[in-house]
């Protein structure tokens, strides 16, 4: 979704930012110097015990082969000439026979649990052998999981978009204060069901990649969908503690997936969906007896603090709870403590969620399982590190909120090749049981990996909030990582890793004026200024992409080397534009990443509102080099603050320049829609992409004024009139590689 409205800041501790780091800095006199020249990282990777990565895959293309896109505001998907798209399917089709064609004039009388849901997001496809069985090679059938992350334009699902039947009427909302009414039934369920996962079957036909309606492995996974807590069992036994809910008196488990944002894929087969901006859609009460861990837990989570005004409790979330105190369906999602006690109301329920859920695609009858020990978020994606057998395996994920930070866990078991197609039996052995870490990046280029565990005085004797388990970590990770004094990042948004070295890559999609001046920067997020044209936003607007490397390549190591793969920027961005940006791959605020095994190439997508006044959002490819194969850079900032000009500079490191031939736009979105989730089929000759939210600044629709896009039904894409959220599928007209 965009965040222009849902990105809360919540993390108010000091972790700050340019003393700490300079002082650590000083603490480890030339290391990088060391590490990146003398010895050299692909010296160490050749030390006895290390590892060399992705040996197997042939050595990444030179330049780019495609014709840059320019910029542009079409409403339509342009790509490069040659190269041609379709849809696979779009928000509201059936995926089921009994499921009736969906009119786009939202007068579906069912709950939508037999339809595609809205919101593409994260997406990877799993292949299906000749026996039914996962396949870790590509074949000719497959599964395709897309996550559906929010319900932001779910007026278009309604006849007369969202109403609350309150003393306002026809009142509309986005994330904003319902008046109380009672909202009406079907509009709540239709809502709460469009979230979620879509499990598809697909297959390759002589007319490209079709979606099988009739597939008994076609699936929605919902906000409804029962989901077991896992975790290491004595963690499980302190957390149900805070899990009771009326629906379920033992807190063992959880009913549903919320936000489901980025993504992972498992080395053994399976899907990890990760649920991001959770907190809002809760309705909360000013008087609600928190404990003061409570109360902490609750700010540092951004779930909203209701106020009463005039005696009238405000409202907060998207109103679903107003259509029942009984039915628990939409009771659920009012915090209040209404009961005598945590097992008669739902004051818990937001501890179900901010997971990453986990989910065997071949299973459409088995319980998913949210992993507790990969800790609680806003949750954007799982990725992971390159597989090596005998060696623990490592996620990593980003925190999306401004200031927040990058995680990694790391498994207790060690690979196995043998366990590709395990399943959730695999899934509780490597993610029931491992370690959790926080990234500190230090000003000289290296990182370290901080463990949350309550052997750290930090957190066991942390003062805002009071840890009394390691349970408590994984429930209020954002705050332990706030006592060991992680560096807070510039909205860490996707990761991503080089299947060719094995280097880890995020996105860091922008960060406002109130957080980045240019007396408020740091080496990892080192510019603050003012975009020089139309928009004129301050800050970070542009966002960059940091990548990083283990040291050793190991998944267990504590310490990496870093450096900037890309600088978002206009071309005309003066100071600001340091990667040298020019009209054929100008961006702004990278969001998906995804590494295409096939060619090599790293595409980067754009979910932006600061270089809108000149095209719309966009997917990029890259040929990325490798850590340290730039250099020490002084980025110069320039930016007004309350009113006058702030000067200054903050020393970074940067990769090599990629210019045009390495860097170039392939895809611009129709209006108002980002561009997110990417995986590919057919040896990297089809590329899977999914457009979220076309027209997401439409007025309401009851207003009955133009909207901002009718995509895809424009191009004659299934029924015209209102936007919708798709995957589409991108080929060549000649069949060739993607890119290349
Ligand atoms: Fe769901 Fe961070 O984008
Ligand atoms: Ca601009
Ligand atoms: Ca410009």
């Amino acid at each position: 979704m965009s965040h222009s409205n849902a990105d809360p800041i919540c993390n108010t501790s000091d972790n700050t930012h340019f003393q700490d780091v300079l002082s650590s800095s000083l603490s480890h006199p030339d290391r990088r110097k060391f590490l990146l020249g003398g010895l050299g990282l692909s010296s160490l990777a050749l030390l006895p015990g290390c590892v060399t990565m992705g040996a197997s895959l042939p050595p990444p293309p030179s330049a780019l082969g495609f014709t840059a896109v320019d910029k542009g505001l079409l409403d339509n998907v342009i790509l490069p000439p040659g190269y041609q798209y379709t849809v696979l399917h779009a928000t509201g089709d059936a995926l089921n026979t009994k499921t009736p064609p969906y009119t786009n004039l939202g007068l579906e009388t069912d709950d939508w649990s037999g339809r595609i849901g809205d919101h593409h997001d994260g997406m990877d496809i799993f292949y299906i052998d000749d026996k039914g069985q996962y396949s870790d090679k590509e074949t000719l059938r497959a599964v395709l999981c897309v996550n559906h992350e929010s319900s932001a334009d779910a007026h278009f699902l309604h006849p007369q978009g969202q109403t609350s039947n309150g003393v306002n009427g026809k009142k509309f909302s986005q994330f904003g204060d319902w008046d109380l009414g009672k909202r009406p039934e079907l509009e709540a369920l239709k809502e709460i069901n469009l979230h979620g996962i879509s499990v598809v079957e697909i297959h390759k036909t002589s007319a490209g990649w079709r979606m099988d309606p009739s597939s008994n492995l076609n699936r929605r996974i919902t906000p409804q969908t029962p989901m077991r807590i896992s975790g290491p069992k004595e963690v499980i036994e302190a957390i149900r503690q805070q899990l009771i809910t009326r629906w379920d008196t033992s807190g063992s488990m959880s009913r549903g997936t919320l936000n489901n944002c980025g993504h992972g894929k498992t080395p053994w087969g399976t899907y990890l969906s990760c649920e991001e901006n959770w907190a809002m859609y809760f309705q909360t009460h000013a008087n609600s007896n928190l404990t003061p861990n409570e109360t902490a837990s609750r700010k540092r989570y951004g779930l909203p603090f209701a106020a009463v005004a005039s005696g009238v409790q405000k409202a907060t979330g998207q109103g679903w709870h107003t259509v029942s105190n009984t039915d628990d369906r939409f009771a659920r999602w009012n915090l209040a403590a209404l009961g005598a006690n945590a097992e008669k109301d739902f004051r818990h329920e937001a501890n179900t969620f901010g997971y990453v859920v986990e989910l065997d695609p071949l299973k459409p009858n088995e319980t998913p399982a949210k992993r507790t020990i990969m800790g609680r978020l806003a949750h954007e994606a799982a990725v992971c590190g390159l597989p090596v057998a005998g060696e623990s395996l490592a996620f990593y994920m980003g925190c999306d909120s401004r200031n927040e930070y990058i995680y990694k866990f790391v498994s207790a078991a060690t690979w196995d090749p043998k366990d590709v197609g395990a399943g959730l039996v695999a899934g509780d052995k490597y993610l029931g049981e491992g370690r959790l870490y926080v990234a500190k990046f230090n000003a000289d280029g290296m990182g370290e990996w901080l463990e949350l565990t309550m052997s750290d005085p930090r957190i066991a004797q942390y003062g805002p909030f009071k840890f009394n388990s390691q349970a408590d970590i994984y429930l209020n990770t954002r705050l332990a990582a706030d006592a060991v004094g992680a560096t807070p990042m510039d909205r860490p948004e996707w990761g991503a890793v080089n299947p060719r070295n094995g280097e880890i890559y995020f996105s860091l999609t922008n960060n406002s004026a109130a957080n980045r001046t240019p007396a408020k920067v740091n080496a990892a997020n080192p510019r603050a200024y003012t975009d020089v044209d139309g928009k004129k936003t301050s800050g970070n607007p542009n966002g960059h992409i940091i990548r990083f490397k283990e040291i050793g390549s190991r998944s267990t190591s504590k310490a990496f080397a870093w450096d900037i793969f890309l600088f978002g920027a206009e071309e005309d961005g003066g100071d600001a534009n340091v990667s040298g940006l020019k009209a054929s791959n100008s961006f702004s605020s990278p969001d998906g990443l995804w590494f295409s095994k096939a060619t090599g190439i790293c595409w980067i997508q754009t979910d932006d509102n600061a270089f809108t006044d000149e095209t719309n959002c966009m997917l990029l490819a890259a040929i990325p080099g490798q850590v340290g194969d730039g250099g020490k850079f002084t980025v110069n900032n320039k930016m007004m603050v309350d009113g006058s000009l702030q000067t200054g500079s903050q020393d970074t490191f940067i990769s090599a320049t990629l210019g045009e031939a390495k860097l170039k736009r392939f895809l611009v979105s129709p209006k108002g829609a980002e561009v997110t989730g990417l995986t590919e089929a057919d040896g990297g000759r089809t590329l899977f992409v999914n457009i979220q939210h076309p027209g997401e600044l439409s007025p309401p629709v009851a207003s009955g004024r133009p909207l901002e896009s009718t995509w895809p039904g424009n191009q004659g894409v299934g029924p015209a009139g209102r936007p919708r959220s798709a995957t589409i599928v991108i080929t060549r007209q000649d069949g060739g590689l993607i890119g290349l």
